[in-house]
């Protein structure tokens, strides 16, 4: 039995995460801005009030988890702010910056020393983010700030490796949830998380800083 941290765990992708470590018998910390009924239902333990941009929820959150190590953090809060170049709204880029890159960043560094030896970190980016995979253009601001992830991601896959910590950068798919307007184009968040939970399975050192697919396809930067 491994602990997980989770962040976004209220609805989606963290939800279903929550819920998919928990019925294999994971130590699940749920954390979320305001938790919801499906999350209480799973009777884990669930840190309300994390707010990732929020360095006092950081500081509350270490705080209460005490002496407890986490084994695996995933990264999984985000948003998703669709400006088109008509209406690019340079404020709306900054925020989906600050949420989607800049702190996911800054979480993980303030949680390294909750971080057990040999933990994994997997961030779940975009391949929205994948500059190469681009045909389609526009969604500016959150393009931009999940290429940014990615190179967070990679830089910590480099800077952690000498801790023994490897990092993940995750593209769940195209995931029917509120932040995809609930698509029927999509797949159900259970499909998406059970390649996501294989993925976070299969890092190891040796493969840390690559960019998946929640299907295991290896994705271009
Ligand atoms: N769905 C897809 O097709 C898709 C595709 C590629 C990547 N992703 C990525 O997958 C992740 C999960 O997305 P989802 O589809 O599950 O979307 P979702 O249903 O909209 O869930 C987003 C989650 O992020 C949380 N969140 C947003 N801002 C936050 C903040 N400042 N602090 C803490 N939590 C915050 C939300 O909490 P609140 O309820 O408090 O707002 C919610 O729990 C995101 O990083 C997203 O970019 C999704």
């Amino acid at each position: 039995m491994s602990t997980y941290l989770i962040t976004g765990a209220n609805r989606g992708i963290g939800l279903e995460l929550a819920r998919q470590l928990r019925d294999r018998g994971e130590e699940v910390i749920a954390t979320c801005r305001s938790t919801s009924s499906e999350l209480n239902s799973l009777s884990i333990r669930v840190e309300t009030g994390i707010d990732i941009t929020s360095g006092e929820s950081v500081i509350k959150l270490r705080k209460n988890l005490n002496d407890i190590k986490v084994d695996v953090l995933i990264q999984n809060a985000g948003i998703a702010e669709f400006n088109s170049l008509s209406n690019l709204d340079p404020q709306s880029i900054v925020h989906q910056f600050e949420v989607n890159a800049l702190s996911p960043l800054c979480f993980v560094q303030s949680m390294i020393s909750h971080l057990s030896h040999s933990a994994k970190i997997a961030l779940i980016s975009s391949r929205m983010g994948s500059i190469e995979d681009n045909s389609s253009g526009g969604s500016y601001g959150y393009r931009m700030s999940k290429v940014a992830l990615c190179m967070a991601g990679k830089s910590l896959s480099v800077d952690l490796k000498s801790r023994d910590i490897a990092v993940a950068i995750l593209h769940p798919g195209l995931v029917s949830t509120r932040m995809t307007g609930f698509t029927s184009n999509g797949i159900q968040p259970n499909e998406s998380v059970k390649g996501l939970i294989q993925r976070i399975d299969e890092l190891t050192l040796d493969n840390s800083g690559t960019f998946w697919h929640a299907n295991g396809d290896i994705l271009p930067w």
